[in-house]
């Protein structure tokens, strides 16, 4: 992507293709004043918030905050890599494609890849005729269908058998042709400890096709017939199967996840099965692995929320700590779905039913009072010694929770529960940061601050600084003047700092910033906000005022927080009898009079 041709070729798309024509296939647009509108198609919605730019090539939708240029749009539509988006761009324009000379190696890896999604494919395909069409799937089908799975479902799943035979497999694809290698390399073949040949990997058991994100056979998991073990074999690691980035169902799950803003992730593969074929479809399965940063990303790339309804003994509970434990500095909101009866979702769907499942994701939990239930539940807290285990297992918890009303009141109860001063729970959580920060001097304050007051984003930042970014953009003119009078540390919003940076980099390059390119290098979150910014309404008659009323309004506020910081700051001290306060305290009377000069400039 990073050569001449392709820039130009990505910049002619952008500049010759007419946006709404592009997005009309996926949203029913209607032009109402200078832009078009529809109802997004990233949530759900009845009345339009949608808005598309024509002039500047963007959308943006006011509900959910999803916004980009036309490559964003189909990328976060169709799922797909920002490369597979110019590709279908260029198609849907009838533009070809640039050719790039592929280097050898590059040729024999594709041609690698392609054999294993082929031999990947042929074998969904043998166990699904050997499930639906031999006797040797006889029993398999009688098992499946004693657990409620009709053909209608094995079919949608492609769920198969393999014969309980060492070389069925092996010897059909050989004699079509399949290479021994291929065989090995794809995991459905092993070698012979004598080193003499193969055999199947996959033998009496009960097949499901593991696909990736497109669609493409990536793996498989294969489940006994009886109570034999291992209970699931499933295929190695190989160059097309990485657990890590896969999560079961998610190439169909993933629509409805997108369509509903929520994913629900379980344990296992008949979890999934029964939840779908009850028409509960945003669901994808770990597979029994842990859960990884790859699949939680590719989940947050199409919902907001995610909610886990492991198992409900203790492994599920244990692998479901360790999500959480994954997720919270991801900034998802993450819930948990406890199942009362029956081990799995699987088992309570088909006893209980969708509805009833439902209301269960209504009543799913947030992940803090997920792990404070699980303290209480795990330790007995009649004494002394188990309420202060319990307390030292939650401290953790409460200190990097960021909602301050929410932790206090979660002290609050958890103190009543336990039958112990609020006080003295509040106080470990501050010793907690104490010991967990470095630098205590330059943290303890921050962290003390953020557990007593709400963090809310200024308003008149957030709005001055897209001002600013709507002024460079409007006129270049003013970019060095800005760059002059701002120091980018002075941006609080991280996009639009990151927007605000990349303006100047170009800018300082020589390069046209009416030239939209640059919007290219963007985050797909900045690019949101770009344009968002785009479709600001700005009125004013001196562009250089209205830029230094802006900054100025940025440095108030900015000092406003900082003031409050000191302030609290010196009261905490003061009050643990530490005379740094003072310190504190001249600090806060400096910022206040520099807030005094600043009203009067
Ligand atoms: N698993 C695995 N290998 C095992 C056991 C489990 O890969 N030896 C994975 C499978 O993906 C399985 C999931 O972990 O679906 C959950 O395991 P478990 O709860 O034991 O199985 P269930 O999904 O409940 O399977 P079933 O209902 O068929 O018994
Ligand atoms: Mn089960």
């Amino acid at each position: 992507m990073k050569d001449a041709v392709y820039d130009e070729f990505i910049d002619r798309l952008r500049s010759e293709c007419d946006i709404v024509s592009i997005l009309s296939e996926y949203v029913p647009l209607k032009k109402k004043g200078k832009n078009y509108w529809g109802c997004c198609p990233f949530h759900h919605e009845n009345t339009p918030s949608f808005s598309v730019t024509t002039d500047k090539g963007f959308f943006y939708c006011f509900g959910c905050q999803s916004g980009g240029n036309v490559f964003n749009f189909l990328m976060k539509i169709e799922n797909i890599s920002f490369f597979d988006a110019v590709k279908i761009l260029a198609r849907k324009m009838n533009i070809p494609l640039p050719q790039k000379e592929k280097t050898e190696q590059e040729l024999i890896r594709e041609r690698e890849i392609n054999k294993l999604y082929r031999a990947n494919e042929m074998a969904r395909d043998f166990f699904y005729a050997c499930l639906t069409k031999t006797a040797y799937g006889k029993q398999a089908k009688e098992y499946l269908q004693g657990r409620g799975i009709t053909n209608e479902i094995i079919e949608s799943f492609k769920i198969g058998f393999a014969p309980p035979a060492w070389d069925k497999l092996g010897q059909a694809f050989l004699g079509r042709g399949v290479e021994q290698g291929t065989l090995l390399k794809s995991g459905l073949a092993v070698e012979r400890s004598s080193g003499d040949g193969v055999y199947d990997r996959f033998r009496n058991r009960i097949m499901f096709p593991i696909c990736d994100a497109r669609g493409r056979v990536a793996g498989f998991g294969g489940r006994v017939v009886d109570d034999s073990q291992p209970k699931y074999l499933n295929s190695p690691e190989t160059p097309v199967f990485n657990k890590r980035n896969i999560l079961f169902g998610f190439d169909t799950a993933h629509k409805f996840i997108k369509e509903c803003g929520q994913a629900i992730v379980v344990e296992g593969y008949m979890d999934v099965i029964t939840a779908h074929a009850f028409g509960i479809k945003n669901v994808v399965g770990s597979l029994g692995t842990a859960f990884s940063p790859e699949q939680a990303k590719m989940l947050l790339r199409n919902a907001e929320e995610i909610l886990f309804a492991y198992d409900s003994d203790a492994a599920g509970q244990n692998a479901t700590l360790r999500a959480l434990s994954i997720l919270r500095n991801m900034g998802a909101n993450i819930r948990v779905i406890l199942i009362p009866d029956g081990k799995d979702p699987d088992e309570f769907i088909r006893k209980h039913g969708a509805e009833e499942f439902k209301v269960l994701i209504k009543e799913a939990i947030d992940f803090l009072d997920y792990q404070i239930k699980q303290a209480f539940e795990s330790i007995d807290h009649s004494n002394l010694e188990g309420k202060v285990a319990i307390v030292s297992k939650i401290v953790p918890v409460l200190a990097e929770a960021n909602n301050a009303v929410e932790v206090n009141a979660h002290i609050a109860r958890v103190s009543q529960s336990l039958a112990i001063d609020e006080s003295a729970i509040r106080s470990e959580v501050r010793k907690f940061l104490f010991n967990s920060k470095k630098d205590k001097n330059v943290n303890v304050g921050k962290n003390i601050s953020n557990l007593v007051v709400v963090n809310t984003p200024s308003i008149a930042t957030e709005q001055a600084e897209r001002h600013l970014i709507r002024l460079m953009c409007e006129d270049k003119s003013l970019i060095s003047y800005i760059q002059t009078n701002l120091s980018i540390e002075e941006i609080q919003g991280e996009h639009r700092c990151e927007i605000i940076k990349l303006i100047f980099n170009e800018y300082n390059m020589g390069k046209d910033t009416a030239d939209i390119t640059w919007t290219m290098l963007l985050s797909e979150a900045a690019n949101a906000e770009l344009s968002r910014i785009m479709l600001i309404d700005i009125q004013y008659d001196d562009s250089i005022k209205m830029v230094d009323d802006c900054i100025k309004s940025m440095r108030l506020t900015q000092l406003k927080v900082l003031y409050e910081q000191h302030r609290l700051r010196a009261d905490e001290l003061e009050r643990m009898g530490d005379s740094r306060f003072l310190q504190e305290l001249a600090e806060s009377q400096r910022i206040n009079n520099e807030i005094n000069k600043l009203h009067y400039l």
